[in-house]
């Protein structure tokens, strides 16, 4: 259960609400090429509209490092929310100042007001107290509902809510809610499927997932990492070489879990192979099964038995069928399953829009999720690799939570404590 107040236990009415959002989508010239993000804060939008709050609208957008960087200026956002609310609101050129205590003294009941990205000034990220006293001018209420950023401890997230009473968005309750209550009490069997570049990027969630979830399955480029670590020649694929003694440790923290209970931990046994990062060129399916050592203390003093292998040349860039399948079965036997990261690169495109080459992996991963084979498990969707691809596929409708947070659904899900939510009235 959410224990911070949200815009539901507070007296809103004509109060003028600086209301905190995390528009940092994709600009392509100029335009937004994913709105996910913004059409998720409509909600707590249109509740302080029905309250006939004041709301003045403040977010981020990219890193433009406490400089003015016009690329990055939230006057897009402002045209595109318009559109979506079907309301005129005004957009100030700056987040504090003059001009911009101006338009919030003239803000009427049921009006809005967007600022410009806070962190073209310092303060912003600074967590600067002189910044969030500017910002909290002429304010009586604090709403957080940018989820996504909430890990941070900015001005924004964190100074402001010494000086107003502060609460949480519908968002940020949800967010919150849904991820924290399949993390602490789920239904079980619980199926945890990681992905991405960097073992060490998502080291926390995965020694999380050993310890609570039933199977744990490892897919996308960390996997070549652990295959290194198993034994096994990856060619060309992306690895980690650093990270090779930390593979090791997980897979024998995940050895030490199975023999004290029901755990599965799954690395890919098969993947599609190719020269190069390219939809033109030829693939291979290599089964590496056989080459596992199961016991890595041998490694590297036991060569592995080849049956089948990777060539120097080649590169791993996506599970292959039968680990797809494994992991589809898996789900088909999961009451709630937790995602985050791709399985293969899945930013190349096939040709005419469909499937790319590297892809069909993630794909059949989210086939299982959607309930294609039958079976429907509670799915919770996390980081922007993999919601970005369920977006760009439209299948955001059959996913049961697609979170808005990437480092924020990683550390909350990872168990450690959001500054942006700690430091709302509690309940
Ligand atoms: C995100 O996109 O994850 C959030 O907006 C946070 O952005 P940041 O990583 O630049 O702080």
């Amino acid at each position: 259960m959410f224990s911070k107040k949200t815009i539901r236990d507070i007296d809103l009415n004509n109060k003028t609400v600086l209301l905190r959002t995390d528009y940092n989508v994709p600009l392509v010239d100029g335009q937004i090429t994913d709105d996910f993000r913004i059409k998720k804060t409509l909600d707590t939008i249109n509740y302080l509209l029905s309250k006939d709050a004041r709301i003045v609208i403040c977010s981020h957008l990219g890193r433009p490092e406490g400089k003015v960087d016009n690329s990055l200026s939230l006057f897009p956002i402002a045209k595109h929310l318009k559109t979506l609310l079907h309301k005129e609101l005004e957009f100030v050129t700056d987040c504090v100042g003059e001009k911009v205590q101006k338009a919030k003294s003239n803000l009427k009941p049921g009006e809005i007001l967007l600022l410009e990205n806070l962190r073209f000034n310092p303060g912003e990220e600074a967590n600067s107290a002189e910044f969030a006293k500017e910002l909290a001018q002429g304010v009586d209420v604090f709403v957080q509902d940018a989820f996504a950023v909430v890990h941070r401890k900015h001005a924004s997230t964190s100074a402001i809510t010494q000086l107003l009473p502060s609460v949480a968005g519908l968002l940020l309750e949800k967010e919150v809610d849904i991820i924290s209550g399949a993390m602490q009490d789920p239904e079980r069997p619980l199926t945890a499927i990681v992905g991405g570049a960097k073992i060490v990027d998502k080291i926390d969630i995965l020694e999380r997932f050993i310890a609570i979830a039933d199977v744990l399955i490892v897919g996308g480029a960390m996997a070549n990492t652990f295959l290194r670590a198993s034994g096994i020649e990856v060619g060309l694929s992306l690895i980690s070489q650093e990270e090779i003694p930390l593979a090791r440790d997980i897979i024998r923290k995940c050895d030490t879990e199975r023999k004290k209970r029901n755990f599965i931990f799954s690395l890919p046994f098969d993947g599609v192979v190719s020269n190069d990062m390219k939809i033109n060129l030829p693939t291979r399916i290599v089964d590496w099964s056989t080459n596992i050592i199961a016991d890595i203390e041998y490694y590297p003093k036991r060569p592995p038995k080849l049956a089948s292998q990777i060539k120097k040349n080649e590169q791993i860039l996506d599970i292959g069928p039968f680990s797809g399948s494994f992991g589809a079965g898996i789900i088909q036997l999961s009451k709630t399953v937790i995602w985050n990261g791709t399985m293969g690169v899945t930013e190349i495109e096939g040709y005419h829009h469909q499937i790319g080459p590297f892809a069909h992996g993630t794909d059949l991963i989210i086939q299982a999720i959607l309930g294609d084979f039958g079976h429907k498990p509670f799915s919770i969707v996390g980081g922007g690799d993999t919601v970005g691809y369920i977006e760009n596929r439209h299948l955001e409708e059959g996913i049961d939570h697609l979170s808005t947070g990437g480092g924020a659904s990683l550390e909350l899900m990872s168990g450690h404590s959001l500054p942006g939510v700690s430091d709302l009235l509690d309940k």
